[in-house]
């Protein structure tokens, strides 16, 4: 293809985009596969000026006006940002920014909120219009929609308010919300919003405010439009602590710095803590805090030359779905899970996506065949999110669940009133090495070298048919397999031996009992004290252990009501692994009725360890900080919210020294 027809098929493009992002609500592309069409289409016209027109989308301010709306011409345009897609880009901005200044600069670190740009105007302190973006010079009323928005103002909180006062800011639904609205939305058979963005513009976006009202909709105001009257303000933070005086919503994470380093340490932490948040930011936004230096600055035609938005890589993007398969796991569960056509996502290729269940793919209504968006958040598995219903072939079929097990070829079935499928054969392979697997996993008997591959060159091998057996393989045995040698078998067989001594609740855990979690297995071991106990003991009498309830009562005894289930335990008694559990009360209760919050790495322990040290003392150590919270321990690299959530409730924030401390005295001096 030629220049010029490249040229002409991008403004196609970025214009069919833009009309499905901002009038549709409904994206077709991911935002960062959109923002490289546009970025393609810029390079081009810079290497071809004669190419250059005036009604390329690289000159619009961006997103367009609905006609549903009636029309707001803004005061001041709202123009949009320039983007730095890597800290090279984010820097290279920065110098040019301090070569061009006069003086020192100083930073004004924002978060890039991943809502709706909205401007709210004030007149004589009282609320009187919101509208949309748009184009940036035209944007849409939404004036009676933004009013339902429980956290904007109807007055502002200030005596002698402007005349006028413009402020921007982003309208957001937090991700909580957003997963509540797309759960009654499936359950209503409505279309689902592909992420909180989308939810966020569609749920403003409504013709009748009501429906507005009933979505979770926030605010944070993060700029000052058109001023008439009012204070003089000389700096951008000056004008944010007005704004929070004034009562409107000015988000807590902004940060002053006085050098490009602080820039970017300050995008650095957060790209790494974006998940710690109720809301999601697709990147930071950095502006120069002194407003002279910003009129020294000026703007292009598009956006402003004192700031910029530093664009975290993409966690979404679209892909085929060419294929449904189903897993099975060790309770033989079977799980969904999706095939793509390879991806980058978040720093990796992904290929294999979780799909949860019969009725998420049904929900979703995703079909092989279908484009799909992607999405991998920080460390989670990558999940379909929704299929892009404009791009399905015709006839595309609803895929249906299988009805047998693609392992062992058994019945598959549902059980009634729940969500999930099993293959009810308990003798299915992969029911067998996943059950064995994780009976050796680190949260469970800890067996280094044991890992899901060598459970089934074991099992492959007939070595293995059941955890029992993991303690009668010989050096002998081993040896006669393919890649152990005399130190690997050597290893393995320590590793084995030593996880004999593993603690009650690990073993429990172990065993693959269906409904007992971590908590659940803990419980049972303190009240019970031996695994012998357990197995004595009834249904009604497990059922009023405080923690364990009658689903894992009911589960528990039915499991070890299993000949083959017995058969395991007394091989692994015949094997000498402890059976005992640790009373609780060995250890000083230092921490009686104390919730102790870990947030960060300790040196000393890992956080799973930190936990059990609170528990064990007879405290508490729930995942988020409340009022209620005794102490939050911050290890190395703390989760910034959990820190600023105990600051705002008065929770005294303690370092690793004075937590060793309160394990040991119950005083952090
Ligand atoms: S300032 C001229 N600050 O990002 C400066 N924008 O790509 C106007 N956004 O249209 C914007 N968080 O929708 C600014 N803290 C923040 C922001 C922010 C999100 C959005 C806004 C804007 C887009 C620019």
């Amino acid at each position: 293809m030629d220049v010029t027809s490249r040229v002409e098929e991008l403004r196609r493009l970025v214009e069919h985009h833009t009309e499905r992002y901002y009038l549709l609500d409904d994206p077709e592309i991911s935002d960062a596969e959109f923002d490289a069409l546009v970025v393609e289409l810029r390079a081009l016209e810079e290497a071809h000026p004669e190419l250059r027109t005036a009604d390329s989308p690289t000159q619009r301010v961006g997103g367009r006006a609905s006609a549903a709306f009636a029309e707001v011409r803004h005061r001041l345009p709202m123009m949009s940002l320039d983007n730095a897609f890597s800290f090279d880009e984010l820097v290279a901005w920065g110098k040019r920014m301090e070569r061009y200044i006069s003086g020192d600069v100083d930073y004004v670190c924002e978060l890039k909120i991943d809502g709706i740009a909205c401007s709210l105007l004030y007149e004589d302190g009282r609320y009187v219009r919101g509208a949309t973006r748009g184009n940036g010079v035209v944007g849409e009323d939404v004036t009676e929609n933004v009013r339902t928005i429980s956290v904007v103002p109807e007055r502002l909180a200030v005596d002698d308010a402007p005349a006028v006062l413009e402020v921007r800011g982003e309208v957001y639904m937090p991700a909580s919300a957003f997963e509540e609205l797309n759960q009654r939305q499936g359950e209503a058979g409505l279309r689902l919003f592909a992420n909180p963005r989308n939810s966020g513009a569609g749920s403003l976006r409504q013709k009748d405010p009501k429906v507005t009202a009933s979505r979770d909709l926030r605010f944070w105001a993060y700029q000052l439009g058109d001023v008439e009257g009012g204070p003089r303000f000389r700096r951008h933070s000056e004008t944010l602590d007005f704004l929070k005086a004034a009562g409107l919503p000015v988000n807590p994470e902004v940060r002053t710095v006085g050098s490009l380093d602080d820039v970017f340490g300050y995008c650095q932490q957060w790209l790494e803590h974006r998940h710690d948040l109720e809301y999601e930011i697709d990147g930071v936004v950095v502006k120069v805090d002194d407003l002279g230096q910003r009129d020294e600055l000026g703007s292009t035609s598009k956006s402003p030359r004192w700031a910029i938005a530093y664009k975290f890589p993409p966690e979404e993007a679209t892909t085929v779905l060419k294929d449904i398969m189903v897993s099975i796991g060790r309770t033989g569960k079977a799980t969904p899970f999706a095939q793509l056509e390879p991806v980058r996502v978040s720093g990796s290729t992904v290929q294999l996506a979780t799909l949860h269940n019969e009725d998420q793919v049904r929900v979703k209504d995703v079909r092989p065949g279908d484009t799909v968006t992607v999405r991998k958040a920080g460390d989670v598995i990558p999940e379909v999110v929704a299929p892009v219903l404009s791009k399905r072939p015709e006839g595309l079929p609803e895929w249906r669940f299988p009805a047998a097990c693609p392992v062992c070829n058994g019945p598959l079935v549902r059980i009634e009133g729940e969500s999930d499928t099993f293959c009810v054969n308990v003798d299915c392979p992969a029911q067998r090495d996943g059950r064995i697997g994780h009976f050796a996993s680190r949260g469970a008997m800890d067996i280094e070298g044991l890992g899901e591959k060598r459970v089934q060159q074991l099992t492959m091998a007939g070595l293995l048919a059941d955890p029992g057996d993991i303690y009668y393989l010989t050096y002998e045995g081993l040896m006669g397999l393919e890649g152990f040698a005399d130190i690997s078998a050597r290893n393995l067989l320590d590793a084995i031996e030593k996880s004999k001594s593993r603690p009650l609740p690990n073993l429990l855990i172990g065993l693959s009992i269906r409904h007992l979690g971590g908590r659940g297995a803990e419980v049972l071991a303190e009240a019970f004290g031996h695994l012998d106990r357990i197995l004595e003991a009834s249904e009604e009498e497990m059922a009023v252990t405080p923690g364990v309830g009658p689903v894992i009562a009911k589960s528990v005894c039915e499991f070890f009501a299993l000949d083959r289930n017995r058969q395991v335990i007394d091989k692994l008694r015949a094997a000498g692994v402890n059976f005992e559990g640790v009373a609780r009360s060995e250890l000083p209760p230092t921490l009686a009725g104390k919730a102790v919050v870990v947030t960060g790495t300790l040196e000393s322990m890992s956080r799973d360890r930190a936990v059990e040290a609170v528990k064990a003392r007879g405290g508490a150590s729930p995942g988020s900080v409340s009022k209620k919270t005794a102490y939050l321990v911050a290890g190395a690299e703390p989760g910034a919210a959990k820190v600023a959530k105990a600051e705002a409730c008065g929770v005294p924030v303690i370092d690793e020294a004075a937590f060793l401390r309160l394990l040991e005295t119950g005083e952090v001096e």
